[in-house]
């Protein structure tokens, strides 16, 4: 029996901004000068360790005075969760905020991505800009709009697409990074070197001495040419539905680490570099890329002191660590009902995704 039927056609439902500027500032004040003369309802979220680097200090005790808003979440990937995402939201409600209130993250990757999920959920999204205080998050995490929180102990597993309508870029944040924090960071942007730029490859492998130095004009360099990078594919690709999954390279290893590491136990990024390492063996293995590739890919995560053992001594070298880590591979949100999906590559700059059986998993592990 046939009843009648009709559809409702959409415009692409928005995403709260038609455009990100992406904006490079040479000292951070200048980007605390440009926020604080703008908006005065602002919902400023950062962390316990960013609220105490000084040049944050003083901006939020002046943005105290005015009708601004400052929550200050936990450091680390251990409170990246629900209930810190509602108690961002519950700020601005606490306060009668409207729908056309700010929302500005002021922080590492786990701070902006619950400060985006908090604002695009809020009232059906209010504005969003974020000053990325970390390398990670400068080269990767504030652009594009993902948003997130791990739940159930499983990474990003809540979240929207909502890019920021403002990024404020000052590598003068990075100097106050900790060696491990730092590293974390160098992970995305070999990530994206081997993606897209033999040029940012070569300059990881030349100039490793300034760049462990954090020398400025390196660190520009790196980041304008990360930034550049995933603007290019996040333009193309907003919602992941094709060429951005690309970007999740050493990811779906990565992530199954740090769940079954425990969240915080390990950085992202140095959970996302061993991946990398395991992403390539495993190329090499399927016969896509040559063992020359694999091995300068495996010299430049050494260069950078990464891991590149098929498990790394933060968990223990068991069947059952492997299945752990499979297990957690099938919760991956690229993965469709054929199997879990890799992102392998064939050579620098010459990507694809591909399901892969799980005894090729245990092989590079
Ligand atoms: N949305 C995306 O597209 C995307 C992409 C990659 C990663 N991520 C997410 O990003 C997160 C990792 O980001 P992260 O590495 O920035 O982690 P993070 O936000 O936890 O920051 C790392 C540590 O550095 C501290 N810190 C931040 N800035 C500092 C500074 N300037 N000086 C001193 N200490 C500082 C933080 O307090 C924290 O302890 C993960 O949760 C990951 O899932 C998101």
């Amino acid at each position: 029996m046939k009843t009648d039927s009709f559809s409702i056609n959409y415009q692409l439902v928005p995403h709260g901004t038609e455009k990100t500027d992406l904006i490079f500032y040479n000292n951070i004040n200048e980007i605390f000068e440009n926020l604080l003369n703008e908006c005065s309802q602002n919902v400023i979220c950062t962390d316990s360790n960013v609220a105490n680097i000084s040049f944050v200090k003083n901006f939020l005790e002046k943005a105290e005075n005015s009708q601004s808003q400052i929550i200050i979440i936990p450091a680390g990937e251990e409170n990246k969760t629900i209930e810190s995402v509602l108690s961002i939201i519950k700020t601005a409600l606490k306060n009668s905020f409207s729908r056309s209130c700010r929302f500005i993250a002021i922080g590492g990757g786990v701070i902006s991505d619950m400060t985006a999920l908090a604002s695009s959920l809020f009232k059906r999204g209010a504005k969003l800009e974020i000053v990325p205080t970390t390398l990670l998050s400068m080269a990767d995490a504030c652009i594009g709009g993902k948003t997130g929180c791990d739940f159930d102990n499983y990474k990003n597993m809540i979240g929207t697409f909502y890019p920021a309508s403002k990024l404020h870029f000052c590598p003068e944040f990075i100097l106050s990074l900790n060696q491990t924090e730092y590293l974390s960071g160098l992970a995305e942007v070999i990530k994206t070197a081997m993606l897209y730029s033999t040029e940012l490859f070569d300059m990881l492998k030349i100039e490793h001495e300034k760049i462990m130095a954090k020398d400025k004009e390196i660190l520009f360099k790196m980041i304008k040419a990360c930034a550049l990078a995933k603007a290019n594919i996040v333009e193309q690709d907003i919602s992941e539905s094709g060429l951005r999954k690309q970007l999740n390279l050493g990811h779906t290893f990565g992530h199954a680490l740090e769940s079954v590491a425990g969240f915080g136990k390990i950085s992202h990024g140095q959970a996302v570099a061993w991946g990398i390492g395991r992403a390539i063996e495993m190329s090499l293995n399927l016969g896509l890329c040559n063992k020359n590739y694999k091995d300068e890919v495996f010299e430049l995560l050494n260069l950078y002191g990464y891991s590149t053992e098929k498990l790394p001594s933060i968990v223990e070298n068991s069947l059952q660590t492997k299945e752990k880590l499979i297990s957690a591979m099938k919760q991956d949100k690229k993965n469709d009902a054929s199997g879990i999906s890799f992102i392998l590559q064939k050579s620098i700059n010459t990507t694809e995704i591909q399901t892969v059986e799980e005894k090729e998993i245990l092989l590079v592990l």
